[in-house]
């Protein structure tokens, strides 16, 4: 079992494709004390993209880095990377990235990088995942943080949240409802990465409470020292 990350203030870079509500969420957790990290950029593949403007009017830095300008996806993302290490960005956030990260950041940030998807994984995975579930007809949705693997939606769960699927729900309604989950369990998540209380086993998320942590790091030591 492996402790995701040490515990202390994170430093957050943020990548999003476009209305930036999840990032407005963890910004006003930040702000409210309740999440101890620093957002210290965004960044956007999209110029349009309403989460920078909303970054740049509350003085967080914003770059737009926009693939179009790039020869392949290897050389979008080594910017990516360059700029997020200018940063000194220890956890990638993706709020609403609508693109499959791949190796080149993944590499550059392993167990790193953490996701919201609208759906309760590993059910409706990609694009539309709110369509998904009303087609399917499901009863419940919900949505996933997880850890971000080189699959699509399919790293290891951190957390979900469960909401009702009404016979009236349209894709919008539907969506509204999970998006208000989504605002409450994304900076929880990151929250518990902050305090060291996530570990990984095999493809497990263990979350510890305090005191079980501290009887689980006592062992680890223990068998270093063994
Ligand atoms: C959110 O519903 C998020 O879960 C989803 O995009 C929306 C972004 O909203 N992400 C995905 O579907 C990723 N596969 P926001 O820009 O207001 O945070």
């Amino acid at each position: 079992m492996i402790q995701v990350i040490k515990p202390g203030k994170l430093k957050l870079g943020v990548l999003a494709s476009g209305r930036g509500s999840n990032f407005l969420a963890i910004y006003e957790a930040i702000k409210e004390e309740k999440l101890n990290a620093e957002i210290k950029v965004l960044i956007s593949d999209k110029k349009d993209a309403p989460a920078l403007k909303k970054a740049e009017e509350r003085g967080i830095d914003s770059v737009l880095i926009d693939p179009a300008l790039f020869e392949n996806k290897e050389s979008f993302e080594k910017r990516i990377v360059t700029v997020l290490k200018e940063y000194e960005v220890d956890l990638i956030v993706l709020a609403g990235y609508m693109r499959l990260l791949g190796k080149t950041v993944l590499k550059a940030y392993p167990l790193r990088i953490v996701n919201i998807h609208p759906a309760l994984l590993p059910s409706f995975t990609g694009l539309d995942a709110q369509r998904q579930a009303l087609e399917y007809g499901v009863r419940y949705s919900g949505c996933t943080v997880h850890i971000v693997d080189e699959g699509m939606d399919t790293g290891p769960i951190i957390l979900q949240a469960v909401v009702p699927v009404y016979q009236d729900d349209t894709v919008e309604s539907l969506s509204e409802r999970i998006l208000q989950e989504e605002h409450k369990i994304y900076w929880q998540a990151i929250k518990l990465l902050s305090e060291g209380r996530v570990y990984l086993e095999g493809r497990r998320i263990i979350i510890m409470d305090e005191r079980k942590g501290a009887v689980n790091l006592n062992m680890m030591k223990k068998l270093k020292q063994s």
